[in-house]
């Protein structure tokens, strides 16, 4: 049985492995599917050496990213450095989900502030090696934690097993939290999460899973978004 302290499960597939060309109905179709939001993944060939797309990108797709009739949340997750100049342009791009690399940011607290007042939750985002001491002073302004359980830059990796102890700390804190606040903290996960080994990162303490190449490299969209599901179902 999965923890009562823990959300509702959400699968949340990273276009970045969709097929650019057919972005919108991709979007679409992967939502129809059965996923819950819509990972964005923007890369500035300097935080990380690969180069993405931007908030026009993100506001072409709005439009698209619907489920059961009501908007879709797009979470966008910013491999950019600095951070701050580009936050309210996904604002206004209709993100609803902004997070960020705390190395990327001078003034992590700020930041934060910055996409509140932008009316956008928030989040950050701690690399393999990132230790989650960040979080010790700004816990109360953090909506979403996301681990990267690969090296951000690239979809197709594979999944860093050292990952599944971090995602048990970083849970440990959410809890906590929780416990003296009242609020609730979503735990993300991005990278190598498949079908095989979404269960086991969800014992870990993950409640949001990001898919790339396991989604969209696939013909089948609502096959594998299924089976993450089953996996999920049978915990
Ligand atoms: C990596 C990106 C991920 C990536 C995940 O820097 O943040 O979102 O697209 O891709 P897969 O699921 O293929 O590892
Ligand atoms: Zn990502």
């Amino acid at each position: 049985m999965a923890n009562t302290n823990t959300p509702k499960y959400l699968i949340a597939p990273s276009i970045l492995s969709a097929d650019f060309a057919r972005l919108g109905e991709e979007v679409s179709q992967v939502l129809a599917s059965g996923a819950d939001w819509i990972h964005f993944d923007v890369m500035d060939n300097h935080y990380v050496p690969n180069l993405t797309i931007g908030p026009l990108v993100c506001e072409a797709i709005r439009s698209y990213a619907v489920k059961d009739g009501k908007p879709a949340c797009i979470d966008v997750h910013l491999m950019v450095e600095p951070v701050d100049r580009i936050v309210p342009d996904f604002a206004k791009a209709g993100a609803n989900v902004i997070s960020f690399h705390p190395e990327a940011s001078a003034h992590i607290d700020r930041t934060l502030s910055l996409i509140h007042d932008q009316g956008c939750l928030a989040g950050l985002v701690f690399n393999p090696a990132t230790p989650l001491n960040y979080l010790e002073h700004v816990m109360d302004k953090v909506d979403l934690i996301l681990l990267m359980s690969v090296n951000p830059g690239f979809g197709g990796q594979s999944f860093i097993p050292s990952t599944l102890p971090k995602l048990a700390q970083a849970r440990q804190l959410i809890d906590a939290h929780r416990e003296k606040t009242g609020r609730q903290i979503r735990l993300e996960v991005d990278g190598g999460v498949k079908a095989e080994n979404i269960a086991e990162i969800a014992k870990a303490g993950a409640d949001t899973f990001v898919a790339g190449s396991a989604i969209f490299g696939k013909p089948d969209y609502r096959a594998i978004i299924e089976q993450m599901r089953a996996a999920l179902n049978a915990i």
